[in-house]
């Protein structure tokens, strides 16, 4: 399941028939955050949606590895989530899939694209710097991570 390096793993546009295989992934990699696969399969069927999905093949067998969705409306787009699996990380998947979603955002017409990550989030934070996103701002407190711990929100935006 795991890339030997950075070109191993296949980065490919996805929609609604992954639905239940983006849920897996978002349920593995975010368990303190567990989305429906109906919530994800009417995310990815809106308008403007930008869905990727990275796979890796071992012993002859394609898996499934790493995921990422967001929106564009109008002239702007949103991260909506991101992950790769522990297993699968540092071998430039993250990077890829960003660079593949800021790809697709432009080409609906996006300009801008933003993001919300949270500041203890240190491979988030360091990968979206390398990708040129900048802060913007912040919100206090506004991850709760249970038992009374909050951490907050870093708001990033790139152009496009
Ligand atoms: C954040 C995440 C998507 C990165 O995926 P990845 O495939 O491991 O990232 P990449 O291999 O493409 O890393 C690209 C760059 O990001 C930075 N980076 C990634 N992970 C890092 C880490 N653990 N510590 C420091 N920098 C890191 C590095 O600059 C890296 O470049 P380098 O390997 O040349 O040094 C992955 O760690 C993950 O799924 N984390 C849990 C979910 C999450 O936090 N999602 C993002 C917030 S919504």
């Amino acid at each position: 399941m795991r890339p030997s390096s950075t070109e191993d793993a296949q980065i490919m546009p996805t929609g609604p028939l992954d639905g239940p295989v983006i849920a897996a992934l978002q349920n593995e990699v975010f368990p303190q955050e567990p989305w429906s696969q109906s919530s994800i399969g009417t995310l990815l069927g809106v308008p403007g949606s930008v869905a990727f999905l990275a796979s890796a093949r071992t012993y002859g067998e394609t898996m499934p590895i790493g995921f990422m969705l967001a929106r564009v409306v109008a002239d702007e787009a949103e991260i909506l989530t991101l992950g790769v699996l522990a297993e699968a990380r540092r071998y430039g998947v993250g990077r890829r899939l960003l660079e593949s979603a800021c790809a697709r955002a432009r080409t609906l017409g996006a300009r801008r694209i933003y993001l919300e990550v949270g500041a203890g989030n240190t491979a988030g934070l360091a990968l979206y710097r390398q990708l040129g996103f900048t802060e913007t701002g912040r919100r206090d407190g506004y991850y709760d991570r249970g038992d009374d711990a909050r951490e907050d929100a870093v708001l990033m935006v790139k152009a496009l």
